[in-house]
Formats: structure tokens, sequence, C-alpha cells
């Protein structure tokens, strides 16, 4: 069972699962539109099914908890942005954090709890001010903002549960990773889809916030084999899972730019930091493509994420390293390449209506 199935995490993790010969039974909520792109070419298969639930109504995902009876529950389901947990900070707490308590319970409510393995989707994010780097199992937690303080609810009512009542639920602490199916208002793909409009002449400039912030980027694709790892595993426990290489939010902007032919010089601190065209198309040499805006700057930011997956490599025998950091940013931008191309006129709206959203215009 996967909450949070319509996710990028969630549609990898099926198709991976599905790929083993699992049952596979995804948890979705009601929305005024049917469209769960993600997901699409799942559906109607023979060992995908859907439920309704929500991890804000206990006694929905008794139900389904009830109905399916589940070997193994994956809690992927969360308010996932960062930035929108300071403007939705109560419901972050509800989904990210009480939600999680509302699965646990509910396995033990059918008495699955000898029997049913769970996974919660824990994050980097607990790192928040860094006490230290690179980060491992035994830093210690700093959340910086209103998502990581409810994620960290989730990491301590799941041992306080293993502890307690002997289950085998456990903690993945994954640090960022992106994809083709990344949300449009996460850095990466903002990027990775600006340059490809930039490139193909639907937008002039991209604004983005802090360029100096630091982060562990990984695929997302590769990240789902370990959150299976991690239940197949002799002893429930948790795991940092990461690449172990570190870049810029600026290293990531030039790399994107260099694969769709553009070459970028930054100039300027701060608010005032520019990145110019020093290379590409001849239309677009020595104009602005890249600036700062402060109303993508977070009211505390998380800085310097950094992961050490040498626990993960040795117990779990994962490979932190089988998509490079190079070939992560290729793959989004050749896909955005294409989805604009084949898009054209309409992608030109939705990352406006992206931006917008990120800026708190439309609520
Ligand atoms: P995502 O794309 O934002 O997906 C989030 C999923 O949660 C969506 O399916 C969403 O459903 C569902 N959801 C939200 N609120 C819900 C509710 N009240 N009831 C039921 N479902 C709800 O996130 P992701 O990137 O796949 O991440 C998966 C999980 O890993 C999240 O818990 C995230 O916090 C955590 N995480 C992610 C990363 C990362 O870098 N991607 C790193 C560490 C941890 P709708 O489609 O209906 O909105
Ligand atoms: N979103 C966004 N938009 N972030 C920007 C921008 C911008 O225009 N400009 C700079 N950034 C910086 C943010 O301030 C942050 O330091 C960094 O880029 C990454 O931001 P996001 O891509 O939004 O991801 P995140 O690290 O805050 O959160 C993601 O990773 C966490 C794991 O560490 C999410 O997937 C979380 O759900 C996940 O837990």
């Amino acid at each position: 069972m996967i909450t949070g199935v319509t996710g990028q995490d969630g549609s990898y993790l099926s198709e991976f699962l599905l790929e083993k010969g699992y049952e596979v039974h995804g948890i979705i909520r009601r929305s005024s539109v049917d469209f769960r792109e993600r997901i699409a070419h799942l559906e109607g298969k023979p060992h995908f099914h859907l439920h309704f639930a929500d991890l804000g109504d206990s006694m929905s995902i008794v139900k389904v908890v009830d109905k399916v009876r589940p070997d193994e529950i994956y809690n992927l389901a969360a308010q996932s942005h960062v930035q929108v947990s300071f403007d939705s900070p109560e419901f972050t707490a509800d989904v990210d954090a009480t939600g999680v308590l509302r699965v646990l319970e509910a396995v033990r409510a059918c008495h699955l709890e000898k029997t049913c393995r769970i996974y919660q989707a824990s994050t980097s994010e607990l790192y928040g001010k860094v006490e230290e780097v690179p980060q491992n199992e035994n830093t210690p937690f700093h959340p910086y903002s209103p998502y990581a303080v409810a994620k960290l609810y989730g990491f301590w009512i799941v041992k306080e549960y293993r502890e307690a009542y002997d289950m085998f639920c456990c903690s993945g602490i994954l640090f960022n990773h992106e994809s083709e199916r990344r949300g449009e208002t996460f850095v990466t793909r903002k990027i990775t889809l600006a340059a490809a409009r930039i490139a193909q002449g639907l937008q002039d400039c991209l604004y983005l916030g802090n360029l100096d912030s630091l982060r562990d980027w990984g695929y997302a694709k590769d990240y789902v084999e370990c959150m299976w790892l991690i239940l197949q595993n002799d002893q429930p426990e948790d795991f940092v899972i990461a690449t172990g290489v570190q870049h810029s939010v600026r290293e990531f902007t030039e790399l994107a730019f260099h694969h769709v032919g553009i070459e970028l010089k930054f100039e300027g601190k701060g608010i005032d930091e520019k990145g110019i065209c020093v290379k590409g198309p001849e239309k677009l040499l020595g104009k602005t493509l890249v600036a700062v805006s402060k109303d993508f700057y977070r009211p505390t930011d998380v800085v310097n994420l950094w992961g050490d997956p040498t626990k993960a490599k040795a117990k779990l025998g994962w490979n932190p390293s089988k998509t490079s950091f190079e070939q992560l940013v290729k793959l989004m931008v050749d896909a955005d390449m294409a989805k604009v191309a084949s898009e054209g006129a309409a992608a030109h709206v939705r990352i406006n209506l992206a931006e917008y959203l990120e800026k708190g215009i439309v609520k």
C-alpha cells in the first residue's frame, strides 16, 4: 500500500513494485480534476489498485488498511513543499506529522502490527540549520521550517512505535531526489523547464532565490529502490539515503543551461546577481537570462545539505552513484526540451502559474 501514489516517488515506487510482482494499492484523495499524470500509464493494470483516503481523515485510512490488509505500507503522502509550509503550517503539521500517527494507529486498529512493515518518508530537512557536514544517522537534528518540524514528529513517532509496540517501522532520511516527474515549483525542475523554454524562445528570464544553497541531489528512480530495501532488511532501522556529492543551485543552473546550448556567466552578489548569456544563440547574447528575486527567499533556509550514505551502502548494498549529478541534470533537461517542444504555448502558461504559486500571488 502506497500513500502519496500520485507524487513523484509514489509513481516510481509503484512501477518498481509492480515489476517485482507486487499487488500495489495506491491511496488517492479527491480532487476536482481527475488528472493523475504520473500514474496514468499504470491505471487499468491488473495488479494496480486505487483507493480514496486522506491522511487528514483517520477513518478513511483505517477502512483502506482493513480492506487491503497490506504486508508493506510506504507512507509517502505529505505536503512536501518547504516554502508552502510557511504559508500553510497547520495543514502541513496535520498531514506530515499527525498523518504519520494516523497510519501507525490504523495498522494497530486492524491488528496488523506484527505482520505489516511500514516505511516512513523522512527527510534531510530534519538536519536543517546543520550542526555537522556531511550528515549521517547520528547527526543532530535542527529542523528549520514548519515542514521540517512536522517531519521530525513523524520521525520520532515511528521510532516510538517501533520501541513501544515492537513494530517493523522505519524512516528513510532521504536527501533531495529529482527527476523528469519532479513537481514544477521545486528548484531543479523550475530550472530545467525554464532553460528549455528560454532556449525555445518562450521565456525571457528565470527568477530564482538563494543561488548559494547547497544540496545533495540524486535521481528519484534510484531512491525508491532504497525504500524497498529498507523494508527487506532483517531489522527495522533508519537510513540516510544520499549520493554523497554536493552542488549549489547556481551550479545546477549553469549545467542545465549548458545542455540547451547556452553558457551563462554570473555577475554581481546577492539580490543583484545575474546570469548573463555569453555563448549561445545570437539573439540571447549579452542578455540576462537568470536573475534573483527576493520573492523566492525563505524566512529560514536550509543551505548546506550533504549526506553520508555509508550505512545504506554497507547494510543494504545500495549504490549511491548509479546516476551522477551530470546525468541527472541532462535527463531532466532532455525531457523538458521534448515536453516544451510538444506543448509550446501551453507549457508557457503552466510555468508562469508555477512562479505565481510560489510567489503567493495565486493561492
Ligand atoms: P510529491 O510529489 O509532492 O507527492 C506528495 C504526495 O502526497 C502526492 O501524491 C499527494 O497527493 C499526496 N498527499 C498530499 N497530501 C495528502 C493528504 N492529505 N492525503 C493523502 N495524500 C496526500 O512528493 P515526493 O517528492 O514524491 O515525495 C514523497 C515523500 O517523500 C513526501 O513525504 C516528501 O515529504 C518526502 N521526501 C521527498 C524528498 C524529495 O526530494 N523528493 C526528499 C525527502 C523526503 P496529490 O497528488 O493529490 O497532491
Ligand atoms: N523552490 C525553489 N524555488 N527553491 C529555490 C529557488 C526557487 O526559485 N531559488 C533557490 N532555491 C533554493 C531553496 O531556498 C532551497 O535552499 C533549495 O533551492 C532547494 O529548494 P527546493 O527545490 O524547493 O527543495 P527543498 O530542499 O526545500 O525541499 C525538497 O527536498 C527535501 C529534502 O531535503 C522537498 O522535496 C522536500 O519535500 C524534501 O524533504
